[in-house]
């Protein structure tokens, strides 16, 4: 497959169920390498065994097999949508004075370099998370309720919603996150109240489904168009900075390795989804909640990993 055309590349309508299917099979075995995040008690409480495969082709197709119908919170696989309105509201030059462009070889939850560099990292690790949903106008929970909306629109999908118990769980158990928000207040960064650190965790605890994920993937492929066709939010310089963070940064400090083995703009969330874009062409959602040590689904990277080497699919 080495010798694939761009063109041929992002024509990626003859994979079927079958080529997922198979690919999902070899690979399930891998949640028995990984841990199921736990830190946040009731995440911890997740079948290790469920596993969702879908994509959404570069014809705006939806294909999925495994646990198609089962939902998990989608974690920092919100921080893309978070950065998009933060982005959409206040223009890429002010969200960035604040947020660096970085790569990193740090967790998602490192913050040391705020007292340092006096920024964070980027927009992908929490702390520049934290503060990118902090920069989305309104009251109380209403930027969440924008974050929520936008995936709504962007999935097609208005049945999703957030689940209490991990909102609980994440606001009662963050204190690293609470840390974080803190400090960025004392440098200024942050100006209101608490509130704005609760619509963080509640855009964690969004539940959706791969399928919803692959859609997601597609979106931020095609200039911010949805798979549909609709092109109310079209705006390619907006997907262009997003997939540019996810490269560097959305799989946190495996993101190096990543972009050399898979090679496209991704995001991760501890819930054990991963969200994939192949510019100009489809959208990927994985779903297997067992994690790697860098917090990245392991049955979910290798089911991308096959698919991408199948196809050719690495921008490089
Ligand atoms: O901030 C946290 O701890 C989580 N709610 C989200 C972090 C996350 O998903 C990191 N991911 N791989």
């Amino acid at each position: 497959t080495s010798s694939v055309s761009f063109a041929q590349k992002n024509n990626t309508t003859d994979i079927n169920v079958t080529t997922l299917a198979s690919i999902l099979e070899k690979n399930k075995h891998y949640h028995k390498e990984g841990t199921v995040a736990d830190y946040i008690p009731e995440l911890g409480k997740v079948d290790p065994t469920a596993i969702s495969f879908a994509i959404v082709n570069s014809d705006g197709k939806l294909i999925s097999v495994g646990d198609r119908n089962h939902k998990f919170t989608m974690q920092s696989v919100s921080k893309i949508i978070a950065l998009m309105l933060a982005v959409m509201e206040n223009g890429e030059e002010t969200v960035f004075e604040k947020i660096g462009y970085y790569g990193t070889d740090r967790p998602f939850n490192h913050f040391a370099n705020l007292e340092t560099m006096g920024k964070p990292l980027n927009p992908m690790m929490n702390a520049g998370a934290i503060l990118t949903t902090s920069m989305i106008s309104g009251k109380e929970d209403e930027p969440f309720v924008k974050i929520l909306e936008m995936i709504r629109y962007i999935t097609n999908n208005p049945s999703i919603t957030y689940s209490q118990a991990v909102y609980q769980s994440e606001k009662e158990t963050g204190h690293r996150n609470r840390g974080m928000f803190y400090l960025m207040k004392n440098t200024g960064a942050i100006t209101g109240s608490e509130d704005q650190l609760d619509n963080y965790f509640r855009q964690c605890s969004i539940e959706l489904t791969a399928e919803d994920l692959a859609k997601i993937g597609y979106f931020f492929a095609n200039e911010c168009s949805r798979y549909d066709g609709d092109k109310k939010y079209k705006n390619n310089a907006l997907a262009k900075l997003i997939l540019s963070q996810m490269l560097v940064a959305g799989m946190y400090e495996f993101s190096g390795e990543y972009a050399r083995t898979v090679g496209l703009p991704s995001k991760s969330g501890v819930g054990g989804g991963i969200v994939v874009s192949v510019p100009h062409g489809m959208g990927i959602g994985v779903f297997s909640p067992a994690l790697d040590s860098h917090g990245n689904s392991l049955a979910g990277y290798h089911m991308i990993l096959d698919l991408a080497k199948k196809y050719d699919l690495s921008i490089f």
